[in-house]
């Protein structure tokens, strides 16, 4: 694996050795992404095995721009094209009848594909550069945390890359909200970086999926999933305040508040993910926090509900299903 900085020579670089079927992780606004040319099914196959993903879980494909666009999907409609005109680029992954040029791996036989329109430069620029559209779920280990910076996917998947672009720390730091618009009513299959209420703005009520339903649609909504390997408890707003930890326990608020409000009652180590309460800097924290607390050895970690509101709604998502690994 070679890092690189997003120099243009690295860049025009690493966009050839993407379009000829090397996997590159690359920065995006959300989270880091594992990148391979969607249109090549041996690199595509790579992906998957460098993730042990399995097989029918399908990615995301990201385009520069709307011919990328084009070559992989279309919008039936006027939903789509009002939802790219307002959200892309941007952290909004659209559900879309495929074209036939995407492979069935991409999309593990679906009839449609994950197509997102990243915000972050350097992942714009790479993906023009190949001039291909890149197929890229979050660069972790399937199940595990996502990576918010350069180093989460060397230490996670160093040994399986051919290169990791660094873009530094993802602004938004929870994936892209995956929005269906194949269903007969638009509806968000997973909460992330584009709130609920912003669509909703725009085109009026969506469903959400309910994750309490029986067969996940998108494996996204697996119930453990974003998890770390030490056990976490998920605690309502405000409940760490009485909350009574064993030994080793390390605690995660979202706020000042709710820290000192929780003072005194012997947790291990304590880390605020926002001191003034603001959602968006909470969720650009939160996975830097699991993975430095994942790395410390703790026997478990309590983690405080975050109001359930714009990106609120995915961090408590993300918390929820770390909260129920094994179960
Ligand atoms: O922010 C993000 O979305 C990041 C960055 C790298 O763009 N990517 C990401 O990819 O989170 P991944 O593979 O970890 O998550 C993609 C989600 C999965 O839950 C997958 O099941 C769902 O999108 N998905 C992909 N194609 C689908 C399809 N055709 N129908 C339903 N769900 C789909
Ligand atoms: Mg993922």
């Amino acid at each position: 694996m070679e890092l690189l900085e997003p120099t243009p020579a690295n860049l025009a670089r690493a966009a050839r050795a993407l379009a000829e079927g090397s996997l590159v992780a690359l920065p995006t606004e959300t989270v880091y992404g594992l990148g391979a040319n969607a249109f090549d099914v041996d690199a595509v196959a790579r992906v998957f095995e460098a993730k042990r993903r399995p097989s029918f879980d399908p990615l995301i494909v990201h385009i520069a721009d709307l011919e990328g666009l084009d070559r992989v999907a279309e919008f039936r409609g006027s939903l789509g094209p009002r939802l790219a005109a307002a959200f892309w680029p941007g952290p909004l992954t659209l559900i879309l009848p495929k074209r036939e040029a995407v492979p069935g791996l991409v999309t593990s036989g679906l009839d449609t594909v994950a197509v997102r329109m990243p915000a972050h430069p350097v992942a714009r620029e790479l993906i023009r550069l190949s001039g291909v559209p890149v197929a890229a779920p979050s660069a972790n280990p399937f199940g595990y945390l996502s990576p918010t910076r350069a180093e989460h996917v060397a230490k996670m998947l160093g040994d399986r890359v051919d290169f990791i672009v660094d873009g530094g720390p993802c602004d938004i730091g929870v994936e892209s909200t995956v929005l269906d618009l194949s269903s007969e009513r638009p509806t968000i299959l997973r909460p992330g970086g584009l709130p609920r209420s912003a669509i909703e703005e725009l085109i009026g009520s969506v469903d959400l999926v309910d994750r309490s339903s029986a067969l996940p649609t998108s494996p996204g909504q697996l119930e453990s999933h974003y998890a770390p390997r030490t056990p976490l408890r998920l605690f309502e707003a405000g409940a760490l305040a009485r909350a009574t930890p064993g030994r080793g326990v390390a605690a995660i608020f979202f706020d000042e508040g709710s820290r000192r409000a929780a003072a005194g009652r012997g947790f291990a180590t304590e880390i605020v993910l926002s001191p003034g309460a603001e959602l968006r800097e909470a969720a650009a924290a939160l996975f830097v926090a699991l993975h430095d607390l994942d790395a410390s050895g703790w026997a478990e970690i309590w983690a405080e509900r975050l109001p359930s509101e714009g990106l609120g709604l995915a961090v408590n998502d993300r918390l929820w299903k770390a909260s129920t690994k094994g179960s």
